[in-house]
């Protein structure tokens, strides 16, 4: 067990000071999320200038009715990530045929208790918990009642996280893990003005800039790093063009710092890439659904039109 972890420990490291070394130096976003970073992600979503939380969950509401009907009875509803969110629970409140409830989450810990939150809240649904990365295909279990169809639900515009093509192949084991008949239910952030949508990554309180920049406190705790978190500055800047934000760490003096054994410069300006989130047009994300074999059934949106929520299904 302890070597193990070591060992894990060990590739992350190399995993960090390889996107350190880059010309252009990034840290994965997966280092957003140690305890204080999740933490600091739930409040982000309570934000006021955050509208994409609170406009998804509207959408879900006015139009649950639809949104049940169309996943239909005895379907499996695989949701990618843990889903310990408020949007699954309204989605799971109203699909009372359910045949199963399969969180899929790299994090096994993560899982476990959102699972147990769910099926103490929902005891009729069989909840069967998948630890895999879900960026490649993975095995399903098997409910005790057989599914009709599987629903994926991917929530949040978490798809907006990943570049292009990586969306597009992400997109693509979601077809797959949908199988014949199967659906997929996304929510997607659309492109609009700059203004609302880097408001919402530079919010007044300041927690947007605190979760960027504890991803170098968690590196300085656990991986054996030394930066100097005050001397680094949150940026988020949206490029309409390319249609996303890309959230940064910028230095604020020349400086070095380690992580592990691999010493690195840092100009003044110079900055460390954390993450993109992509917005799309509803013509843009259909043709990437097309790509990966989708075709678009059904998009709900708020009257403002900023987020969508969008029922995709296998031809
Ligand atoms: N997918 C959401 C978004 O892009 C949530 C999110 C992921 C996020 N990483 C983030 C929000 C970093 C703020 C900062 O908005």
């Amino acid at each position: 067990m302890a070597v193990s972890n070591l060992a894990i420990v060990n590739a992350e490291i190399s995993e960090i000071v390889s996107g350190l070394s880059e010309d252009r130096k990034q840290i994965s976003p997966k280092y957003f999320y140690d305890e204080r970073g999740s933490q600091l992600f739930d409040e982000i979503t309570q934000l006021p200038e955050y509208y994409l939380t609170n406009t998804e969950l509207g959408i879900m509401r006015d139009n649950i009715g639809e949104i049940v009907a169309m996943v239909g009875k005895q379907a499996s509803l695989i949701e990618f990530g843990s889903g310990s969110s408020l949007k699954t629970r309204i989605l799971l409140e109203r699909l009372s045929e359910l045949a199963a409830y399969v969180p899929v989450d790299i994090s096994r810990k993560h899982l476990q208790t959102s699972a147990e939150q769910i099926r103490e809240q929902f005891p009729d649904i069989d909840v069967l918990p998948v630890v895999a990365d879900f960026t490649q295909a993975f095995a399903l279990p098997e409910p005790r009642v057989m599914p009709v169809r599987n629903i994926v639900y991917f929530p949040g515009s978490t798809i907006g996280n990943f570049e292009q093509d990586m969306a597009t192949d992400l997109l693509h084991v979601m077809y797959q893990e949908a199988g014949e008949g199967g659906a997929l239910l996304i929510g997607v952030d659309l492109q609009k003005d700059p203004d609302i949508i880097e408001s919402a990554y530079n919010d007044s309180a300041g927690v947007t800039a605190e979760f960027n920049l504890n991803v170098l406190q968690h590196l300085n705790r656990d991986y054996g790093a030394n930066f100097n978190v005050d001397e680094f500055s949150h940026s988020a800047n949206y490029d309409q063009a390319k249609g996303r934000v890309v959230l940064e760490l910028v230095s604020q003096a020349n400086q070095t710092f380690e992580v592990a054994d691999a010493a690195f410069d840092i100009a003044a300006g110079e900055a460390i890439l954390t993450e993109y989130s992509h917005k799309y047009t509803l013509d843009g994300f259909a043709a990437m659904a097309n790509e990966a074999g989708f075709s678009v059934e059904k998009v709900w949106t708020d009257a403002k039109q900023l987020f969508s929520v969008q029922f995709l299904t296998r031809p």
